[in-house]
């Protein structure tokens, strides 16, 4: 099909998940099979309200970029239209769920199984610093899986680009309380290294089921964070506690690069030029 889509070219569905000013939606297009979509309607007033404008036009030309290079851990953007009130975004439908819904199910995920994950994803952080994109709300919330079980990331509303100017890259707080990086907190500095301050925070969840830090409320969490006040609760492997030890640090550049990540010793086994293995779902 040519030309602009409208929301009438689609039938919307059940909620998927709630932004702070977005709603994702499924849908299936009226022509075409009725094939799935996720659709992502973020409302204009709100947007410019909220002085997001710049973020929605990031988030759109950044997945336009990446998806060129077609990542199996990026999510997809088929297109894009507006009406009077919106802005959609047709996404890629990753039907597996949220992480966080995996980890609330099946608690703490075996070595083996949390491995793989993070070898997908660390896959994907490395392609995306290589694109130049910093997402800056990497979370398990944010990573999809797919039917088969492989992980997808999404919502990139939060993400800059690395060419923007320094003001763009020090930016307020945009993230998740959790997950966001002391440097941020500090010194309100968002670089490639937050995003792999994430990454350690998610590999510690995988392995234990609930992130490192997690006070009784956000000040608390910011708290621990600033103080890398975190214990180990489940036992698990000195690997896997060293390569944590050596992404949570304070200081952004002593932390691992995404490239450094691949090299360290935990992956040894994962052979990151063989996709197909390393993109194999967990359910395949
Ligand atoms: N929730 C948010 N984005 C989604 C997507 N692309 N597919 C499925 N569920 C989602």
């Amino acid at each position: 099909m040519s030309g602009k889509r409208t929301p009438g070219d689609y039938v919307f569905l059940e909620q998927l998940g709630q932004g702070s000013y977005s709603t994702v939606f499924r849908a299936v297009e009226r022509t075409n099979g009725g094939r799935n979509y996720a659709i992502k309607v973020c409302g204009k007033k709100h947007i410019i309200r909220e002085k997001k404008v710049k973020y929605v036009t990031i988030e759109k030309d950044l997945l336009n970029n990446l998806a060129r290079g077609g990542h199996p851990g990026i999510v997809r953007l088929f297109c894009t239209f507006h009406d009077a009130e919106n802005l959609y975004f047709v996404l890629e439908y990753v039907s597996g769920g949220e992480l966080l819904s995996l980890l609330r199910r099946n608690g703490p995920l075996p070595e083996s199984w949390s491995k793989h994950l993070f070898a997908q994803l660390v896959d994907t952080v490395d392609y995306m610093h290589a694109q130049g994109v910093i997402h800056r709300d990497l979370k398990p919330e944010n990573v999809l899986l797919s039917q088969e079980g492989r992980i997808v990331i999404t919502d990139f509303g939060a993400a800059c680009a690395l060419s923007n100017s320094a003001q763009d890259r020090a930016a307020s707080f945009v993230g998740t309380a959790e997950y966001v990086a002391p440097e941020l907190l500090l010194y309100s500095q968002c670089g490639l290294g937050s995003d792999v301050w994430a990454l350690g925070c998610i590999l510690y969840q995988l392995t234990q089921g609930a992130p490192p830090f997690r006070g009784e409320n956000e000040l608390k969490t910011f708290e621990q964070i600033v103080a890398l006040d975190y214990k180990w609760k489940i036992p698990t492997t000195p690997q896997i506690t060293a390569l944590v030890r050596n992404i949570l640090v304070l200081d952004p550049m002593q932390r691992p690069s995404s490239k450094q990540l691949k090299q360290n010793s935990w992956f040894s086994s994962i052979d990151w030029n063989d996709r197909a293995t390393l993109w194999k779902g967990i359910w395949e």
